[in-house]
């Protein structure tokens, strides 16, 4: 069902503390209409950049201020940041550089931002872009000089149970068809279906029968933004609780990282509880990046208090007083809930003394959930890698340790610790406990959060909640676990979903999101698509990567133009050995996972045909 709701002011979190918050309500129409480098000669850059320059991250704070105000970074700009920041030029260019948010020319009128990631290609965005592309004689991506309408191509908006998706101005634009091509160019746009994000999870009996929502019970309260309903329903009553017991209740429940490594939670917070230093922080990974998931965002939206309860019980644990939030600018209505809910918690006066949170937006770059180069740029620099060890939970920001953890992760943890942690590992499989909020989109006549322990197999998660294909066809592929997560094929279906069963196929469980494809998916043209997002997220810090998945899809291209070969097999074997082993992180080195997969019948039919 696809309701109307709130329009999203994008401007109002950008604002740090102490400054004078400007409501939507009360700009000046005139102001407003203003072109925008007029109204930036009304508010000078100084004043602007400054109120950042004590803050954590103050450089990309500026740069993500100077964008909202006036739209765009000039030359003007950078001296400034430069100069605030005692930054070189050169810096503060390669920041604007990194982030797809920052551009260095004036903006056209309209841009719109269409997703043209796997969830959305499962349900026909390829088609929806070709339309696009033919409406407007624009190629998506490429800039045209004094074009009215710039198309952006982004890569997941977590509206993936709903796609094909675009996204302009204040709202989100879901399934959209080739036949929409003409409205989306000429901006008539009133006809198309919009989605206020928070309403696209169903919480209906049916849908609910057969799952155990442990995380999202609370989403599923009427005003997530209630702190009294909240309280009254036992949140936060475990605060008072010894660190180190909260610790063992971790231990004891088995609890993993669902970040995508599935590492086991009480080792971090032992590591960091035992550094002898009194900074330390927690750090939530709310980057939610990977095509196909949507878990983060609903709990944001839905549920802000059950993190931020989840942050405070995991710093208590560990000694830790500052707490950060880092937000993929994807998500602006999860901005919004939780900006509101820290400033009621703050007046509630809970935390006081023990933790005190911020929000921080990234600029988009999907390498940024990665946690080294999350804690880069939540400093304030471009996403760069860092080389491990040190291990974040001994030397992570700003050199200090901290506790990384994904929002489903932090999410868990009141549950945990208010029923017991023996209670939460009776749940799920061996190694594999507790439950997970799959995500299920693409092409499925139903998607949305599963909550279900582990051990379900992918059929029968796919088929009783998915409800078959959107296009009625067979199921042809399923990828689990992102853009770095196997297409499993029909004969893999009935493996469970635990990290071990998964590991065994050559698959993980990712984030806990499975996409759908029917039996029309092309997989070479998905092969190409996993060396062509690696080229275009590769924050270029190692050879493997950067160049071996420009390589990679090149060697891809030449497969879909003349066909494969012994040799080119070979290469492209080779070429995926290298970057497995040799990659610095694992963007570069899990692209081969989805490639290899994919393209596993072609391989098998060339070796099957000359098997020299
Ligand atoms: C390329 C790449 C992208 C990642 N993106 C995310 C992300 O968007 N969100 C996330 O929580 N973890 C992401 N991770 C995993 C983090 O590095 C880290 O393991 C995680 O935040 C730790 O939290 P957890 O223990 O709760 O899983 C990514 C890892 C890689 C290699
Ligand atoms: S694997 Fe890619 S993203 Fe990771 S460090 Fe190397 S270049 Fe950067
Ligand atoms: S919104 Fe398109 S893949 Fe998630």
């Amino acid at each position: 069902m696809i309701l109307r709701g709130l329009a999203l002011s994008t401007q109002w979190w950008l604002v740090p503390k102490g400054v004078r918050v400007r409501e939507q309500s009360g700009i000046d129409p005139v102001y407003n209409e203003l072109e925008p480098k007029r109204r930036c000669e009304m508010t000078s850059l100084n004043s602007l950049i400054e109120p950042f320059a004590q803050t954590m991250g103050g450089p990309i704070r500026a740069l993500r201020a100077v964008m909202a105000e006036r739209g765009w970074i000039d030359e003007e700009a950078i001296v400034e940041v430069a100069e605030i920041f005692n930054l070189s030029r050169a810096e503060v260019r390669g920041i604007v550089s990194f982030y797809s948010d920052f551009r260095t020319s004036p903006p056209p009128a309209r841009t719109l931002k269409l997703c043209r990631a796997e969830a959305c290609q499962a349900r026909g965005a390829r088609a929806v872009c070709q339309a696009l592309e033919s409406e407007t004689g624009q190629r998506i991506g490429e800039a045209h000089e004094g074009a009215e309408l710039e198309i952006e191509a982004v890569h997941c908006l977590g509206l993936c149970a709903h796609g094909p998706v675009a996204w302009e101005g204040d709202h989100f634009f879901v399934g959209l068809r080739a036949s929409d091509a003409k409205d989306l160019a000429s901006g008539a746009l009133s006809g198309l279906a919009w989605a206020a994000a928070t309403s696209l999870d169903d919480a209906s009996p049916e849908w609910l029968e057969g799952q155990t929502r442990l995380i999202f019970e609370r989403a599923e309260m009427n005003d997530p933004l209630d702190l009294d309903a909240y309280l009254s329903d036992g949140g936060f009553s475990t605060l008072a609780r010894d660190g180190n017991e909260l610790l063992l209740e971790i231990e004891a429940s088995g609890l993993r990282g669902r970040g995508g490594a599935g590492f086991p939670a009480a080792i971090k917070w032992r590591t960091v509880a035992s550094q002898a230093t009194d900074t330390k922080y927690v750090v939530c990974n709310a980057d939610e990046g990977d095509s196909g998931t949507f878990a983060d965002r609903l709990i944001m939206e839905r549920a802000p208090y059950l993190l931020l309860e989840g942050m405070a019980l995991a710093a208590k644990a560990v000694g830790a007083r500052q707490g950060f939030i880092y937000l993929r600018s994807e998500y602006p209505k999860a901005a919004l809930v939780l900006e509101e809910a820290l400033v009621r918690l703050e007046r509630s006066g809970l935390l006081k003394d023990q933790l005190q949170v911020e929000l921080f937006i990234g600029a988009g770059a999907y390498i940024c959930g990665e946690e080294t180069s999350l804690l880069e740029s939540l400093e304030g620099r471009r996403g760069l890698i860092r080389a491990k060890p040190p291990l974040p939970a001994i030397s992570g920001l700003k050199g200090q340790p901290t506790l990384v953890h994904n929002v489903v992760t932090l999410s868990a943890v009141p549950w945990i610790v208010r029923y017991g942690g023996e209670r939460y590992r009776a749940l799920g499989v061996g190694a594999s406990t507790g439950t997970m909020p799959f995500q299920l989109s693409g092409n499925v006549k139903k998607g949305g959060i599963v909550e279900v322990p582990f051990g379900m197999t992918v059929r029968t998660l796919v088929e009783t909640f998915g409800g078959g294909t959107q296009s009625g066809r067979p199921i042809g592929a399923i990828q689990v676990g992102g853009p770095l997560g196997a297409y499993l094929l029909p004969e893999q279906f009935d493996t469970p979903l635990t990290y071990e069963a998964m590991s065994s196929i050559g698959a993980g469980i990712g984030h806990g999101g499975i996409v759908v494809f029917d039996d029309q998916v092309d997989l070479i043209e998905q092969a190409r698509y996993a060396f062509a997002f690696c080229e275009l997220e590769s924050c270029g810090k190692c050879t493997p990567c950067r160049l071996g998945a420009t390589r990679g899809k090149e060697l891809i291209e030449d497969i879909q133009r003349e066909g494969p070969s012994q040799e080119k097999i070979r290469l492209l074997d080779d070429l995926c050995e290298v970057m497995t082993h040799a990659s610095l992180c694992q963007l570069g080195g899990m692209t081969p996972i989805p490639v290899r997969s994919a393209l596993g019948p072609m391989i098998d039919a060339v070796r099957q045909e000359d098997p020299s």
